[in-house]
């Protein structure tokens, strides 16, 4: 099965395409230049995979998927939260938003064990403008300072999930792909494709 995924983040089509497998064939907005992508204007990361799959669909015919996902750290009351891409900025990169978000965190004197946080994945399934279902997952952790690892990308060297003594940047992808919330919201995507299949 084809499914159009309505991102130019390389890193989420590469983890999309591991966690779906062979038997679907994953193509995002790098193949199509002229596709503008929405503002990311939801107050919630449903929203913003809503909008975002919404209109791509309109504009493409394939089955298209949009993932929003981000960070939420309970000691700074959920931020970076859905504006975890551009948290220190419009056109931030990893390093700047790690660097802020682990300033904010000492400026604030949040202890170690204060420091529980969470990655959310919400992905939309949508076709010919019409949205066919919503699939969410989460994984529970702490951030930890300084950064640690070098696999990943975004916030992944800050954040060790639950019952691990390492972060998502220095376990092996599969390891990642096993546990995390994309992971999770994808499992579930698989099961109403395949409904949709059959
Ligand atoms: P958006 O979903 O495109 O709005 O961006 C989500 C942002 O959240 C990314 O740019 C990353 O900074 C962060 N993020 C989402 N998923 C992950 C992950 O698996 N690891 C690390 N950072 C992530």
């Amino acid at each position: 099965m084809d499914l159009l995924l309505a991102t130019r983040n390389p890193n989420k089509t590469r983890e999309f395409r591991e966690l779906l497998g062979q038997a679907f064939g994953v193509i995002d907005l790098s193949s199509f230049p002229e596709i503008a992508t929405p503002e990311e204007a939801g107050r919630t990361s449903e929203e913003n995979a809503i909008l975002k799959a919404i209109a791509a669909s309109k504009q493409l015919p394939s089955l298209v998927i949009a993932d929003d996902s981000g960070l939420e750290v309970d000691a700074l009351g959920g931020a970076p939260g859905v504006f975890s891409a551009r948290y220190a900025g419009e056109n931030a990169g990893d390093v700047s938003n790690v660097d802020k978000l682990l300033r904010e965190l000492r400026k604030q004197n949040i202890a170690t064990e204060k420091r529980s946080a969470r990655f959310r994945c919400v992905i939309a399934l949508a076709q010919n403008g019409k949205l066919l279902g919503v699939f969410e997952g989460f994984v529970e952790g702490k951030i930890v300072d300084p950064p640690r690892g070098s696999a990943g990308f975004g916030y992944d060297p800050i954040f060790e999930p639950k019952g691990f003594d390492q972060t998502f940047a220095e376990i092996t992808p599969e390891s990642k792909n096993k546990i995390s919330h994309r992971g999770q919201a994808i499992a579930a995507l698989r099961k109403a494709l395949r409904e949709i299949e059959n």
